[in-house]
């Protein structure tokens, strides 16, 4: 895939996962603009990629808007959105609900992708069309016992996403999630030691960057790209769910209205 003259933000690029991806997209040509609320390694990355770094702290709208607007007048455009901060649940599932923890993890996880996307729709509106890929996780295809919270929010990233991109087909810009398995970043390292005495693979943060590659050279949209070791990063198949019918037996659609796209059947 060749990004040359295109331009790229990262959310949550200064480590892990989305730093692989900074460095991914830079080597295909794409400039690179790193959003984090970690300064020193967001810088550290821009610089490793000849990039540019923006403190973001994701859960706000404004700043999102403002990091657009800026990428508008620095770089002249924005054409691919990687919206990947995140972080797993501060509070475990059987511990009583502390509600700033789940402020925050609604805030980072969700209401990052959801301000990121309403940041870079207009900007890539106005440049003709785009790319959005969100990082949800495997969590949100299948349930994460344990982090209630975490599979709740990657869930709705999911469904944010197959939801939207009927709406924004028609300015060309696609949105894609992409839900890797456990991956080998400073946010499993807490539960790594179990992964590694079972002997159960983990991605590295590069494969879940390539799996990122795949996704944007697909071209397609509302896609959910399960990303697992040792296979081919994919579009999941979601099952239909069985439509309506009429005390007749026959299928029943809903009021155009309702289904402006035709998606929804
Ligand atoms: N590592 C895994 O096993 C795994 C699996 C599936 C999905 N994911 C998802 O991948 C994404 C990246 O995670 P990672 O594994 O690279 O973890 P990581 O902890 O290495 O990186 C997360 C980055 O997000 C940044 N961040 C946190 N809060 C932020 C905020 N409010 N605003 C801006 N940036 C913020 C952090 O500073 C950090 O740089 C997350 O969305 C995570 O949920 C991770």
């Amino acid at each position: 895939m060749e990004l040359s003259g295109k331009v790229a933000l990262v959310t949550g690029g200064a480590s892990g996962i989305g730093a692989a991806a900074c460095r991914r997209l830079a080597a295909l040509g794409a400039r690179i603009v790193v959003a984090d609320v970690d300064e020193e390694r967001g810088r550290a990355v821009a610089g490793d990629t000849d990039g540019r770094f923006h403190r973001l702290d994701v859960t706000s709208l404004a700043s999102n808007h403002a990091v657009v607007a800026e990428i508008e007048v620095t770089e002249g455009h924005l054409d691919i959105a990687f919206l990947n901060a995140g972080i797993v649940s501060p509070t475990r599932d059987d511990e009583p609900l502390e509600e700033a923890a789940y402020r925050r993890i609604v805030g980072i996880n969700l209401d990052g992708v959801v301000f990121g996307v309403d940041a870079a729709v207009p900007a890539m509106t106005r440049s003709g069309g785009g790319q959005i890929v969100a990082t949800a996780s495997l969590a949100g295809l299948v349930p994460l016992p344990g982090d209630a919270l975490y599979t709740l929010t990657k869930t709705a990233v999911v469904a944010y996403a197959r939801a939207l991109a009927p709406t924004l087909e028609p300015k060309g810009i696609t949105i894609n999630a992409v839900c890797p398995g456990f991956a080998d970043t400073p946010m499993i390292t807490p539960i790594k030691g179990q992964f590694d005495s079972i002997g159960f693979p983990v991605l590295t943060a590069d494969q879940v960057a390539d799996a990122l590659i795949d996704c944007l050279a697909a071209h397609g949209t509302g896609e959910a790209w399960f990303v697992q070791p040792g296979m081919p990063a994919a579009p999941y198949r979601f099952r239909n769910v069985p439509a309506a019918r009429k005390p007749d037996g026959s299928h029943a659609p809903i009021p155009a209205d309702l289904d402006p796209h035709g998606a929804g059947r």
